[in-house]
């Protein structure tokens, strides 16, 4: 049998902690012996009787002889005292830890008895778990899973030391977390220490008072969730906010600060200030949980989602509305953040890419209403008034937010550094960092190979500049004109083709002045917006899913209603009337300065493969992984060149779709600016195309959305491995497409 981690664990005080530690040594056979000393003999008889230690001693000076693990279990304040005592006896290579909530303090009297060189095994720890319950029968082996656990190593902590309590901790199937001392003591004074200090103060001002009985007797939930930790033991927190003294105080200043400040909102009834707080504040509690399960998806591309669509009889068929479109909605909060007034945005896209745009400018002190049923009311800064983010903005999946924002951010007064996810990490910035440092910018990209982070410094004196854009982006067209509002004299960017227009309508919108002369776009800086209403037309991308669905699918009728039209976004119906589909664009009309229009489709012949003409490409870019499921279905074959672009989007989308369509039994060849797709299709036969299979979506919601459409014409159940990213932009896409009559089982 391999060697236990240690030949004999001392453990000091054997309550609630300390008893549970033990479990987990005994359970998994971590330890030949362990043993305990307690000032209660009856807590080692019954720790002796539990199985939980083979010998108890009433002095710590004999528990500790030989062992090789000390565990400091006892009340924090006791730690100078006990180590005094026991140091004489602690063998030179012993592993000496402790569970203390406060870290500073037992370094502090560790250093009192040692001097300045401590033990090389000294390692303070503080597993972050409790219960209501205290004592050695409260102890329970799964007290620390799934909890963290901190390890504050100190400058003379050797590494194999540390490492022993990594193997211990995560034996406890604990997360374990190395931290600085003093970082430890800050994060916990204002995660842990500053909340039960407020909910003890609070209830004590409320018991102070002479109807308290009343106060407390129609105290409704709200008091109950807030004032549950006053419940807990007073000596402890005693203890705790004396041993972090100085954080606990700078917590409690930074909370009077606040207060002053939501005083001040109330006293003048300020009512959009007040708004933009409690909006920005609700936004950050509904988005904690939310942000600490993206971190891993961001830093190990943990996969969390699945769907499941089962091959069967289908019929495709209703009318919908689809969610709001994603430009638009990026662009609506961008811009009515920096005008001056109020914008009142209706059928906003409650995705996450929209929404980290509004977040981001939240963190940038606008004051937001909603969204609420696709409404939201901003209330705009005006061109200078944006104010520094106190961390770094979190972009998501968003390459939209990324690109413009590094355009506007280029240009304030303040530096800002802007994150994203695994996907988004993996995006090149440089194409729009490159022309803003033209102008002046001080515009870094952080990754590998100018990948992002990005990282600004603010410079107000850019200057305007004639840039003649190398690819059809509106991204990168977008982000240098947003820049130019604020840039000396003109800005123009010139396009090799035209690319979707939404920043130049919707600037015109807000009152600015945007020229297009051909290809070429150009403001001058220094005007500014004036707020307006926005009314979102329904995304085009998003109903390309349900128009290649209904398309594919034997006696489907799909009627999409007030879908944007512009003409900039349509060459996915322009392409798909070339493939034969039977579609028609209904009542056209103008809403919200974007024409739209109801589009109905039908599945009534099979659609034939087409050589895409490549002017369509910018028009449909974001529309080839649903199309390449079309031409899959079409007779014939399907070439499509001058679309490298979809090399960069959220996923390498030619070879993404390639290996996808492959495993489902497609024969295509990818090309480096295009693809060959052979389709399977014969005219009048509505049989399965696809042979189902396992296909991963690389954290790309159209690759995602694309091969669930296929759905609609295969043979064997199709598993789409990493499809979280679907709420990106169609938030009820499973939704509708299951109403609609495709299949679709969501697993996490
Ligand atoms: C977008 C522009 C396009 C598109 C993206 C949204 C925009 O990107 O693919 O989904 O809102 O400006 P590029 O500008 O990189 O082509």
């Amino acid at each position: 049998m391999a060697q236990p981690l240690f030949k004999k664990v001392a453990f000091i005080g054997l309550g609630l902690i300390g008893s549970s530690l033990a479990r987990v040594i005994q359970s998994e056979q971590l330890a030949t012996c362990v043993v305990a000393s307690t000032r209660s003999a009856k807590t080692l008889a019954d720790a002796q009787a539990l199985g939980l230690i083979q010998q108890g001693y009433s002095n710590p000076v004999e528990a500790v002889q030989d062992a090789d693990l000390v565990v400091l279990a006892l009340p924090v304040r006791a730690t100078h005292a006990v180590l005094a005592q026991i140091q004489p006896y602690l063998h030179p290579d012993a592993v000496l830890t402790d569970v203390g909530s406060t870290k500073g303090n037992v370094v502090e009297a560790a250093k009192a008895v040692f001097g300045e060189a401590l033990p090389a095994g000294f390692v303070p720890g503080h597993p972050i778990a409790g219960s209501e319950h205290t004592g050695v029968h409260a102890g329970k082996v799964d007290l620390f899973a799934n909890h963290k656990v901190i390890l504050t190593p100190v400058e003379t902590s050797a590494a194999w030391a540390v490492d022993k309590l990594i193997q211990l901790w995560s034996a406890a199937k604990a997360e374990v977390i190395c931290m600085d001392v003093q970082k430890h003591d800050e994060v916990l004074a204002h995660t842990s220490h500053l909340p039960h200090l407020m909910a003890f103060n609070l209830v004590e001002q409320l018991a102070n008072r002479e109807d308290n009985l009343d106060i407390f007797r129609y105290a409704a939930g709200g008091f109950r969730d807030f004032s549950r930790i006053a419940a807990s033991d007073p000596q402890m927190w005693h203890d705790i906010f004396f041993a972090n003294k100085t954080a606990i105080l700078n917590a409690v200043e930074g909370f009077e600060q606040q207060l002053s400040k939501i005083k001040v909102l109330i006293e003048t009834e300020d009512s959009h200030a007040l708004m933009g707080l409690l909006g920005h504040a609700q936004a950050a509690r509904q988005h904690f949980n939310h942000m600490l399960a993206k971190k891993p998806l961001m830093e190990k591309n943990k996969v969390t989602q699945q769907f499941t669509i089962s091959p069967g009889p289908k019929s495709f068929t209703g009318t919908f509305t689809i969610p709001g479109d994603k430009s638009v909605s990026h662009r609506s909060i961008m811009f009515g953040a920096i005008a001056e007034g109020t914008t009142h945005v209706t059928g906003f896209l409650e995705g996450e890419d929209a929404l980290a745009t509004l977040q981001a400018f939240r963190d940038m002190g606008v004051s937001i209403e909603g969204p609420k049923n696709g409404e939201v009311t901003i209330h705009g800064v005006g061109m200078q008034g944006l104010k520094a983010p106190a961390g770094a903005l979190y972009m998501g999946n968003s390459g939209t937010s990324m690109r413009l924002l590094s355009g506007m951010l280029s240009a304030q007064k303040f530096d800002s550094v802007m994150t994203g996810d695994a996907s988004l990490s993996k995006r090149p910035m440089e194409r729009i960092a490159k022309p803003l440092r033209a102008m002046g910018a001080h515009i870094q990209t952080t990754g590998e190979k100018g990948t992002p982070p990005v990282s600004i410094t603010g410079n107000q004196a850019l200057q305007g500049i004639a840039y003649d854009l190398p690819m059809a982006s509106a991204q990168v067209k977008s982000g240098i004109l947003l820049a130019g509002l604020w840039a000396q004299g003109e800005t123009s960017v010139t396009e090799p083709e035209p690319t979707r227009d939404h920043t130049e309508r919707m600037l015109r919108a807000f009152g600015y002045d945007v020229k297009t002369e051909g290809n070429k776009i150009s403001l001058q800086g220094g005007g500014k917006l004036v707020g307006t209403n926005i009314q979102v037309p329904s995304d085009i991308s998003s109903a390309a899913f349900f128009m290649v669905g209904a398309a594919i699918c034997e006696n489907s009728d799909v009627v999409l209603e007030a879908v944007g039209i512009n003409p900039t976004r349509t060459g996915v119906i322009e392409i798909l009337k070339q493939m034969g589909a039977d579609i028609a664009v209904l009542n056209e009309r103008i809403a919200g300065g974007e024409p739209i229009a109801d589009i109905h489709i039908k599945g009534s012949r099979t659609l034939k493969g087409i050589h895409i003409p490549e002017d369509q490409v910018p028009l449909a870019i974001d529309e080839f992984p649903a199309l390449f499921i079309a031409a899959a279905c079409a007779e014939g074959q399907t070439v499509l060149t001058g679309a490298a672009e979809l090399r960069v989007k959220e996923s390498d989308r030619i070879q993404v779709m390639a290996d996808g369509l492959k495993i489902m039994g497609i024969d295509c060849t990818p090309t480096a600016d295009g693809i060959i797709i052979e389709g399977k299709g014969k005219s009048g036969d509505w049989s399965a195309i696809f042979n189902g299979g396992q296909v991963e979506s690389h954290h790309d919601h159209r690759i995602a959305m694309s091969f669930s459409i296929a759905g609609l014409r295969t043979g064997g159940p199709i598993e789409i491995i990493g499809t979280e990213t679907v709420a990106t932009s169609f938030p009820t896409f499973t939704e509708l497409a299951n109403r609609a009559g495709l299949s679709i089982t969501v697993s996490q």
